[in-house]
């Protein structure tokens, strides 16, 4: 197995076969001990939420599977917290899609002069370079035409992509009683070319909220797999 690279939340390798395995960790992003999904360090270790940040990844990503929506999932081993997925080349040096359908994290911070926290969003796309150093800047269809990082096509893609998966989840969270507030997606360029959701769907990436009181990601986790 070798060793491809480590981010904040996995370690992904190289399988002898050329697929690769993400090692999900019990890191989960956040501040002074604080978990934040917008975060872009390391907050805090919480045990047990490698393996369950992999169930719900698991757990949505074969929904999609169901619905046709193209993904780099192949399987899961939740013991060893692993997941063997299709390499993907990202976009630049990686982009976040964020679906919004309520205004909180930064989208408030940003456009705090004009919406009132919590406003509803109707499934809002935006999309941000992953660039620590740079605070994840948000990033428009002709910056990433021009910077040769996606194609206008591509970008049209990504964006119905987005919405379809994210009303997916809105929907499954919703029959639990749960409302999404938004969620962040990642997706890559396959062997074929083809535009693939890759990393993961849980806790982390996402903002859920029942009876107006946010979820941190363990509990949503229990919420959503429990029959
Ligand atoms: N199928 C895939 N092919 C190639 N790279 C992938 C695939 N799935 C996920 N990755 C990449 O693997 C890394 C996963 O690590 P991790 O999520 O810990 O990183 P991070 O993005 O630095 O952290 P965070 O998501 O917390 O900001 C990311 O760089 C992600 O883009
Ligand atoms: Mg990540």
């Amino acid at each position: 197995m070798k060793h491809i690279i480590s981010g904040k939340t996995k370690d992904v390798y190289e399988l002898e076969n050329g697929n690769y395995l993400l090692q999900f960790k019990d890191d989960v992003t956040g501040e002074d001990g604080v978990f934040d999904p917008g975060a872009n360090t390391v907050g805090l270790t919480i045990e047990g939420a490698g393996k369950a940040g992999l169930s719900l990844t698991k757990f949505f990503f074969e929904k999609l599977k169901k619905k046709n929506i193209p993904t780099h999932y192949i399987d899961a081993n939740i013991d060893e917290a692993t997941m063997t997925v299709t390499p993907a080349t990202v976009f630049g040096e990686g982009l976040e899609i964020i679906c919004r359908f309520r205004a909180v994290g930064s989208f408030l911070r940003r456009y705090g002069k004009y919406v009132d926290e919590g406003q509803p969003l109707d499934a809002f796309v935006e999309v941000t370079l992953k660039d620590d150093e740079r605070k994840d800047p948000p990033i428009s269809k002709d910056a990433l035409h021009m910077l040769g990082i996606a194609t206008r096509e591509e970008y049209d893609r990504l964006k119905r992509l987005t919405i379809d998966i994210s009303q997916i989840v809105k929907e499954e969270l919703a029959a639990k009683g749960i409302e999404l507030y938004d969620i962040k997606l990642e997706f890559g360029r396959d062997a074929n070319n083809q535009i693939v959701l890759i990393d993961e769907i849980s806790g982390g990436n996402m903002r859920a909220y029942k009876d107006g009181i946010y979820m941190e990601p363990l509990e949503l986790t229990k919420i959503m797999l429990e029959s």
